[in-house]
């Protein structure tokens, strides 16, 4: 921390280091300043959704589960050519439980503390609001708008309505209206309103974002997520959180996620100052503009092991269609815990590793490579080649322990969205500016325990 003399940690066990640096503040604003909070694992003790029993191959096959899920979900988001011809009008085919992390935020005045899904995958932050009919259940109390001073309806006449697109419309008040669909069935549908996020809350120095355009649900039907109360949205789209804290925030965001083996430590997000990576082993690689916005896409321009590369860029005229020669053909994405590229990439790839790996294979249902071992993989590092930037994944970011004697590879091979998971991403902090339009990489300890 001592890096970050201007960071606010915004937890209520280092309250401390925050009234210290409290003093500083004054000072900090100047420059801007940053704040940290914790981003809990749904499947980490400190998650609501915590199941002491659940065995680790089991956890393991819900994630990817939800990561083939999630996958549905972006690529209609991305109208890959594949889903051109499709009429129906759904959002996603996300089940609303499929991000990875909750986070903690107060809505409203005064605030009201809430469990959300913090999801890089979504603009817009919706919440269940009274009255609704139907309601799904709920754990956390639900946000009554009624009770809270600065919660305003939108008219429809506003750029935010017009951002909503096909799942906006316009109530016979003219108040905007939104409407989100999910490939399960599952419908969240009421007011888009602005209102004051504030984040924090528990901590001597609460951060109060006003007017953040958030959906009201008044009509929530399907397999949502009891614990939490619907979506906060961290994608770079106008309608998002994080645009909405640009002033305050200089469009920089970072976390850093801890891996899937040390459950009980917890993964962090930073905001501002505090999410501005320095210092030696910080690879940046450009954002690119995709449609849609929400989205944070790289450039994965050629994987390699060790130092061989797999395979020569693809340049032949006619693969120029291919996913493997699109610029922004990959998504960073902290909702997503598996890693995905491109066939033509993989294919190669996985050939070269088993030219490597001695080690036999084993079948596991449902799972990709495995092999049959007691102890880790004698295997080299693969480096993902993103434009101006190699990312040196080591072992913990490419397999994954299921059993006493089975590892898998966690990349899998697509044909929609190549994706960066939390596998990928755990242990490098990752830092998002929005104004420079990069994304940075650098090798932690997110665990913090060296
Ligand atoms: C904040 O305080 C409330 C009430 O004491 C508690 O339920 C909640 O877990 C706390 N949140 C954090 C992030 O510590
Ligand atoms: C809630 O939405 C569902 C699905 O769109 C609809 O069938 C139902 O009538 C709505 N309920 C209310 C009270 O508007
Ligand atoms: C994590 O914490 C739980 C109790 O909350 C404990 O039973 C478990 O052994 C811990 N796991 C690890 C890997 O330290
Ligand atoms: C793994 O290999 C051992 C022998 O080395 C064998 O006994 C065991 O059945 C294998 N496990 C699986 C799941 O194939």
């Amino acid at each position: 921390m001592a890096e970050f003399p201007y960071c606010l940690i915004l937890s209520s066990c280092l309250a401390w280091f925050v009234f210290l640096v409290a003093i500083e503040l004054s000072l900090a604003e100047s420059t801007g300043y940053g704040f940290m909070i914790d981003l809990i694992h749904r499947d980490s003790p400190k998650s609501p959704s915590y199941n002491p029993s659940a065995r680790l191959v089991d956890r393991h096959l819900h994630a990817l589960r939800r990561s083939l899920s999630r996958i549905k979900h972006l690529r209609r988001r991305t109208n890959r050519p594949s889903w051109r011809s499709s009429k129906k009008d759904v959002q996603s085919e996300l089940s609303p439980a499929g991000g990875e992390y909750y986070m903690e935020i107060a809505l409203g005045t005064p605030p009201l503390p809430t469990l959300g899904i913090a999801d890089t995958g979504s603009d817009l932050t919706w919440t269940q609001c009274k009255p609704c009919r139907p309601c799904y259940p709920q754990d956390p109390p639900i946000f009554d708008p009624k009770r809270s001073l600065t919660y305003n309806l939108v008219p429809c006449r506003s750029d935010a309505c017009h951002m909503l697109g096909n799942n906006g419309f316009c109530s016979q008040e003219r108040t905007c209206q939104y409407n989100y669909g999910y490939g399960d069935g599952s419908v969240s549908k009421g007011d888009l309103a602005t209102e004051s996020i504030t984040l924090g809350l528990n901590s001597s120095l609460p951060v109060t974002v006003p007017g953040v355009p958030v959906g009201c649900g008044h009509n929530n039907t399907g397999i949502f997520d009891s614990k939490g109360s619907g979506i906060i949205g961290l994608g770079g789209g106008p309608l998002s959180l994080i645009s909405h804290m640009d002033h305050l925030i200089q469009g920089k965001f970072s976390y850093c996620l801890v891996p899937f083996t040390t459950p009980n430590a917890t993964s962090k997000i930073n905001f501002g100052e505090c999410a501005i990576l320095s210092g030696e082993g910080v690879a940046s690689t450009p954002l690119i503009r995709k449609s849609p916005g929400t989205f944070y896409y790289i450039t994965l321009e050629s994987i390699s092991l060790g130092t061989k590369n797999l395979p020569p860029k693809i340049s032949n005229a006619k693969d120029l269609s291919s996913l493997a020669n699109e610029v922004g053909n990959m998504i960073v994405d902290s909702g997503t815990t598996y890693n995905f590229i491109p066939t033509e990439l993989y294919k190669p790839f996985e050939s070269a590793l088993l030219k490597v790996i001695q080690t036999p294979q084993v079948q596991v249902p449902e799972m990709g490579l495995c092999f049959n071992t007691t102890t880790d993989l004698a295997a080299p590092p693969v480096i993902l080649q993103l434009t101006g930037a190699n990312l040196l994944l080591k072992s913990a970011n490419i397999f994954t322990r299921l059993s006493d004697d089975a590892v898998c590879l966690t990349i899998f091979p697509t044909r929609d969205v190549p994706i960066l998971g939390n596998f990928g991403q755990a242990d490098f902090e990752v830092g998002f500016d929005l104004e420079k339009r990069t994304v940075s990489f650098k090798p932690t300890d997110c665990t913090g325990s060296s």
